[in-house]
């Protein structure tokens, strides 16, 4: 049976931006309240702005979720609140774009403590509470990338691999208790993302580049049809899943001839 979400309260993190935006329209859509989270409060009061002009209950909560200690203080002062997160979209991330040897270490650090620390700690700081209320619904955003070994990206593709399997494992754990995990993998989507990474984009990327609330709602879709993985786009799923057939260091090879700037 599908679930609907009507009268739930969503968490949507990343959505100051891209597909964070995009998730946080279509959960409005469906009938949530939200509770935007990024470090730029400016875009995110845009965004609840217009949301409340639809009708949406909006609570914008400015964190670093690179800090642990911001983290935190995000669920507990949501909880002195008595607000319940009902889904939680762990969509803020983003990625390093270059040779692995030169890339600063500030910044990989940053990126591994929000694309993994951040989303494995939110994700244990809500599950406890929807387990127990019997219902719940988890979206980690991964990506192609998590597929396979991504030179130029080799730390955020590895990265998106642990996104990938943990949350599989973690629905497979969660079985019969009212909580879900899905997991998407989006391919390249128009959104900040490569000038964030500090890519240009490449001939394969603008080919098959997909929009960002198209995006979020093939993801939206696959939750609510209890799907615990999808990769969005045909042609995108099409070229995830036949690396599986393909030696690593073959795969690892022609993902960096995609990759190429
Ligand atoms: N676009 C693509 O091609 C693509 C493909 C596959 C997967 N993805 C994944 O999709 C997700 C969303 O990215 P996007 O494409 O929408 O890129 P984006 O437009 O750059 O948005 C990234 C979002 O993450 C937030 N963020 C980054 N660091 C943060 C921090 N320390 N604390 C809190 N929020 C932080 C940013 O907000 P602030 O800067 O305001 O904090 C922003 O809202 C990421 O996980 C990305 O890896 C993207």
């Amino acid at each position: 049976m599908k679930t609907t979400l009507a009268g739930r309260t969503a968490l949507v993190t990343g959505a100051s931006s891209g597909l964070g935006v995009a998730f946080a329209r279509e959960l409005a859509r469906h009938g949530c309240a939200l509770v935007l989270v990024a470090r730029s409060e400016a875009p995110m009061q845009q965004l609840a702005t217009e949301l409340r002009t639809a009708g949406a209950t909006v609570h914008v909560r400015p964190a670093d979720l690179a800090d642990p200690a911001a983290r935190a203080m995000l669920a507990a002062g949501l909880a002195a609140e008595g607000i319940a997160v009902d889904v939680l979209v762990n969509n803020a991330g983003f990625g390093v774009f270059g040779a692995f040897a030169d890339t600063d270490w500030t910044r990989l650090d940053a990126m591994l403590a929000v694309d993994v620390v951040a989303l494995t700690h939110l994700t244990r700081l809500f599950v406890p509470g929807m387990r127990a209320r019997g219902f719940g619904r988890v979206l980690q955003v991964a990506s192609t990338g998590a597929f396979q070994p991504t030179p130029t990206y080799a730390a955020y593709a590895a990265a998106k691999s642990y996104v990938l399997e943990f949350s599989y494992a973690l629905d497979a754990e969660l079985r019969g208790s009212g909580v879900r995990c899905t997991v998407v993998s989006p391919g390249v989507t128009a959104t900040q993302f490569l000038e964030v990474s500090g890519q240009r984009v490449t001939g394969y990327q603008r080919l098959t580049r997909m929009q960002a609330p198209d995006v979020a709602r093939r993801g939206i879709d696959a939750m609510l049809a209890g799907r615990s993985g999808i990769v969005t786009g045909a042609f995108n799923a099409l070229m995830a899943h036949s690396t599986r057939l393909m030696p690593r260091r073959v795969s690892a090879r022609v993902a960096g001839w995609l990759m190429r700037n």
